[in-house]
């Protein structure tokens, strides 16, 4: 599947881009939420992500770098968010958190920085739906994929499978055309991409192109 990242998005144009995914062959809008603390930068909040649930007609992937998430957990859901991702390293209570998701009627899902290993999800992989794994460093659109993601990817996809967990592994930071194959054929589900999108000619076709490689 592939999931467009609306960082990347003409903000002034906001409708315009969310329609764009609409009519495109993506499957999620992948919606990245930042405080400026959690990560050095600051993206957009709920103001911005009710003006993208308005017009989005595909679920919403909502990605949050934030400090604490559990005190906005309800927030998103009553602003639509179908999948909520937190940060493994944002969340003391993991386990608690997403309970508190699925309460709200949402799909559990946890993001995982490059540093972080994949086997601390031992204990709760049953309970998370997507494993959001950053294939940069959380913060800015526009950056070079780190390659040991690709061990961590195949790493995650035994994990899933030794647990029985019908987890999907989504990749998200500098995904293009060129390793959209690889990242398939490590054991990705998912793919995440802002710039490669947005800053080509033609957005909807960019979508297709890693589609047709990975979709
Ligand atoms: C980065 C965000 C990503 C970002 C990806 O912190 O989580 O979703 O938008 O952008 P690209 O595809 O440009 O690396
Ligand atoms: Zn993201």
């Amino acid at each position: 599947m592939i999931a467009p990242s609306l960082l990347a998005a003409d903000f002034g144009n906001l409708q315009r881009d969310v329609e764009m995914i609409n009519n495109s062959n993506a499957d999620w809008h992948h919606i990245d939420v930042m405080d400026g603390v959690f990560v050095p930068n600051i993206s957009y909040g709920m103001p911005v992500v009710k003006a993208i649930a308005k017009y989005a007609t595909k679920p919403l992937d909502v990605h949050l770098m934030i400090v604490d998430p559990d005190r906005y957990i309800k927030t998103f859901a009553a602003l639509g968010a179908t999948n909520l991702s937190v940060h493994y390293e944002a969340c003391t209570h993991l386990h608690r958190t997403l309970q508190a998701i699925k309460a709200e009627g949402m799909k559990t899902g946890v993001a995982l920085n490059p540093h972080t290993n994949i086997m601390l999800l031992e204990d709760t992989i049953k309970d998370i739906d997507v494993v959001c794994m950053m294939s940069v460093n959380p913060g800015f659109g526009g950056q070079s994929f780190i390659e040991n993601t690709y061990d961590k990817i195949r790493a995650l996809k035994a994990l899933i499978e030794r647990k029985g967990a019908s987890t999907l592994i989504e990749i998200d930071g500098g995904v293009t055309a060129t390793n959209a194959k690889a990242l398939k054929d490590a054991g990705a589900d998912v793919l995440v991409a802002g710039s490669f999108v947005f800053n080509s000619e033609n957005p909807v076709e960019s979508i297709q192109e890693l589609k047709d490689i990975a979709g």
